[in-house]
């Protein structure tokens, strides 16, 4: 569909193949490049002060001012050394799929809509829900991330546990390291923060306390309030912690609770030789994945499975009279009657592509190079003494700060600070920092498959030296 009097088909589809071909070329050499790319305040405000056109400008124009001064800035989330957050190392495959998916623009809300896509979606979350040790029966659907993930289970937990009439009485119960989208999601299905508790975590590995969980189910079960959900992670966005997955189904079991857990980073792991740190997911009533972070596909990629697809079908299944010609056809559920959205792409097309490439030992493999890159950060940070380990290599994850003798620890929150400012300006590696049992850290979470040990020794080596230079900057201050 081309309006009248603007771009002509032959010239759009010239500027698409131009575009692709660049592109590809910008991948292939991005890790040769810095971290990150900032847009100027001038470029900023000029883009602010563009407005928007009653007559349209030339293709041309506009494509070369979106490259030259819109989409190539911020960070490089795909850049092999980059390590903050969770990265976001695209798989070329994923790539291609999501631009064969988003190309055809099909609704995937329905069946009836898009049988094949719907079929392979479906058989793909099947497949995530036998890795998660789910039974027969079980199912889920492709959503955003893992905010969403987080908060559709969250939703059929609250449906499944709690009678209309008590919902102002529901309580959930996270960790101090569960990620902020849980409370989010809480907020957004009428949980009040004042009826989300919040579990200390062991200072050691920052799991869940059991024992402060437990007393408070009691405690809020005595005072007539209405105990639902434990939300428990498999992998914490600080530190990659794990449950305690095991004891907290025990828990959730003993008291009638919904068992969520929080796999958005480290579902993944259940694709590796490391599953069993996971062991107990098998047993929680839904479970949020993202492939868009550790199975490294293009955004807006994260899966929420169901141990029971009927969980799902009670909360969101709706019939207005508009749909009823799309309803009668369905071989499979349709996914709008699984999740909140109607209108939706097939996410999961992208993931059963780079799978059907790929296959699923290689992705394994790239999973588990995240654990070894972890652990070669941590034999590095080792031979210094001036670095404390604050969380020793977890997953793909491990946080650290440089605490040589004699600083007070505001001084040692300033240098952490300062030594990963200039690291990400340098343009060498993105280290951010996290805090921890009230302390600044630094954080690297590597789960790109082709950053390499020397990678990993440089961005130590080069750490070390920025701590010395910080050093010799305040003694001289
Ligand atoms: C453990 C965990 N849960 C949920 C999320 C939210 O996921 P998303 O950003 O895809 O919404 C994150 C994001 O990093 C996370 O680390």
């Amino acid at each position: 569909m081309y309006a009248k009097g603007t771009a002509q088909e032959a010239d759009v589809e010239l500027a698409a193949v131009r575009f692709v071909c660049e592109l590809f070329s910008r991948n292939r050499h991005l890790s040769e490049g810095p971290v990150s790319c900032e847009a100027s305040p001038e470029q900023l405000r000029a883009i602010a002060e563009r407005g928007i056109p009653a007559q349209g400008r030339p293709l041309d124009e506009v494509v070369e001012e979106m490259q030259r001064d819109i989409i190539g800035y911020g960070y490089n989330i795909d850049h092999a050394r980059f390590m903050g957050f969770v990265p976001g190392p695209v798989n070329a495959l994923s790539w291609l799929g999501d631009m064969m998916a988003s190309g055809y623009n099909r609704h995937a809300g329905s069946f009836a809509n898009y049988p094949a896509g719907c079929v392979a979606e479906h058989e793909l979350l099947r497949w995530f829900c036998d890795k998660a040790g789910f039974p027969e029966g079980a199912g889920g659907v492709f959503v955003s991330g893992g905010s969403m993930a987080n908060m559709t289970a969250l939703v059929a937990a609250r449906d499944a546990k709690l009678a209309e009439d008590e919902w102002c009485r529901g309580v959930a119960y996270v960790s101090e390291q569960t990620h902020s989208s849980v409370a989010k999601g809480l907020h957004m299905i009428g949980i009040a923060p004042s009826r989300i508790r919040v579990i200390p975590c062991h200072d050691e590995d920052f799991t869940m306390d059991l024992g402060a969980l437990e007393r408070a189910i009691v405690q809020d079960r005595d005072a007539g309030l209405k105990p639902f959900a434990i939300i428990a992670t498999a992998g914490s966005t600080n530190t990659g912690a794990v449950g305690p997955l095991p004891q907290i189904a025990d828990i959730a079991r003993a008291y009638d609770l919904w068992m969520h857990v929080d796999g958005a980073i480290g579902a993944s792991v259940l694709l590796t030789r490391y599953r069993d740190m996971l062991r107990g997911v098998e047993r929680a009533d839904s479970l949020s994945w993202d492939a868009h972070k550790w199975l490294f596909q293009t955004y807006s990629c994260g899966m929420v499975l169901v141990r029971d697809e009927r969980t799902l079908l009670r909360s969101f299944n709706a019939h207005p009279e508009y749909l009823k010609d799309l309803e009668e056809s369905a071989q499979i559920t349709n996914p709008w009657d699984l999740g909140p959205e109607l209108t939706r792409p097939a996410r999961g097309l992208k993931l059963w592509f780079t799978l059907q490439v790929m296959g699923s030992d290689a992705l394994s493999a790239a999973v588990e190079h995240g654990f070894d890159l972890a652990r070669w950060a941590q034999d590095e940070l080792e031979r210094d003494e001036r670095v404390q380990i604050v969380s020793p290599a977890q997953m793909a994850m491990i946080n650290f700060r440089y605490a040589p003798a004699g600083l007070g620890e505001e001084e040692l929150d300033r240098l952490n600070a300062r030594i990963s400012r200039r690291m990400v300006a340098s343009g060498f590696a993105g280290v951010f920092t996290t805090e921890l049992r009230g302390m600044k850290v630094l954080r690297i979470c590597c789960i790109h498959p082709e950053t390499t040990e020397d990678d990993m020794r440089e961005t130590v080596r080069r750490l070390g030296v920025l701590c010395d230079e910080e050093l010799a900057a305040m003694r001289d201050a």
